[in-house]
């Protein structure tokens, strides 16, 4: 993002129970604590922030799910800010023989200085932000994926400032944890929001309502309809991890909701496409829409680095 340098603010910053400032819901913050990550982020990435300001702290990182770009951004995202990151997998952690949720809180409190979490349940990240003394970030759960809109969000900005109530999102496909973190986003600002979801696809009622009410947003029958005039048209995996064994039947269900060149030509003329990754060309989306000219999906997995060392940055200092 080229506006606004980082401020320091205290506005909107969500508290846990056991104290300490968490990132694990967008619609947790307002617009001028999500902004201020956004700012945070540009000073970040331009290296006007730089040093080791995290010298010295540790953070625990628990993986329940595969990842790729979470772990390496965050574990990268560490060392560069002077800290150090641990890696605690289901498969060799007392948590993935069912330690309870509880007693793992309390005790990596009495360790490390935060924790990020990836895991099925959007309730094992509560109950661990509640338990622990230290900050958790909500590394992705089936619910929600905070850290990569946050992404998506400063990678559109780059694209078409930070103006968000200029914005206009397509989201095509699945109602799944990053279509709820974009109606999240877009309850908090105020950038408009069009969804074409198959149905029995779509997202939760509940998410789906609260930022019908704050926002620009609406549920159309097709993928065209959403992605026109769009600026940013983004999808993701027609089966998340975790519903694999739903993958033929999603296969059908999905069949036209792909993007390709003609919902491209739908959208803006200086519309990019977004998508978090991983990606399965031929399904959700073309080969030459997400290695075309319009596709920025490289920036934005690049921007999971600058954004969750603004956040590890914010929540750690
Ligand atoms: N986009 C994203 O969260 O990727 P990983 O699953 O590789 O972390
Ligand atoms: N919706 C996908 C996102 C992966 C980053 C999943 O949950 O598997």
């Amino acid at each position: 993002m080229t506006t606004s340098a980082a401020t320091s603010s205290d506005a909107g910053r969500a508290v846990a129970s056991g104290g300490a400032r968490d990132f694990i819901d967008l619609s947790d913050h307002d617009s001028a604590y999500l902004r201020h990550l956004l700012a945070l982020t540009a000073s970040l990435k331009s290296g006007e922030i730089s040093g080791r300001p995290l010298e010295g702290r540790t953070l625990a990182m628990i993986f329940r799910k595969s990842s790729t770009r979470t772990r390496v951004s965050t574990e990268v995202g560490m060392a560069q800010l002077g800290g150090h990151a641990l890696m605690i997998a289901d498969r060799d952690s007392q948590m993935g023989r069912g330690e309870s949720v509880r007693d793992t809180a309390l005790v990596l409190s009495r360790y490390v200085d935060a924790i990020l979490i990836r895991t099925f349940a959007q309730d094992e990240v509560v109950e661990l932000a509640r338990e622990a003394s230290v900050p958790v970030i909500n590394g992705l759960t089936d619910r929600l994926h905070p850290c990569q809109v946050m992404a998506d969000l400063y990678t559109a900005a780059e694209e078409f400032g930070d103006d968000f109530g200029r914005l206009r999102v397509a989201w095509i496909g699945d109602g799944n944890n990053m279509a709820h973190s974009w109606l999240n986003a877009a309850s908090r600002l105020g950038f408009s929001l069009r969804l074409a979801c198959p149905p029995g696809y779509g997202p939760d009622a509940g998410i789906l309502a609260r930022a019908r009410a704050a926002g620009d947003v609406a549920m159309v029958d097709s993928p065209a309809e959403a992605a026109q005039d769009a600026l940013v048209v983004t999808t993701d995996v027609w089966a998340s991890m975790g519903q694999e064994d739903e993958q033929a039947a999603r296969e059908q269900a999905f069949a036209g909701y792909r993007v390709d060149e003609a919902v491209m030509a739908r959208a803006h003329p200086s519309a990019i496409f977004l998508h978090c990754l991983p990606a399965h060309r031929g399904e959700e989306v073309t080969a030459k829409v997400i290695d075309g000219p319009r596709s920025r999906v490289f920036d934005e997995a690049e921007n999971r680095l600058h954004v969750i060392k603004a956040i590890l940055l914010d929540l750690m200092s």
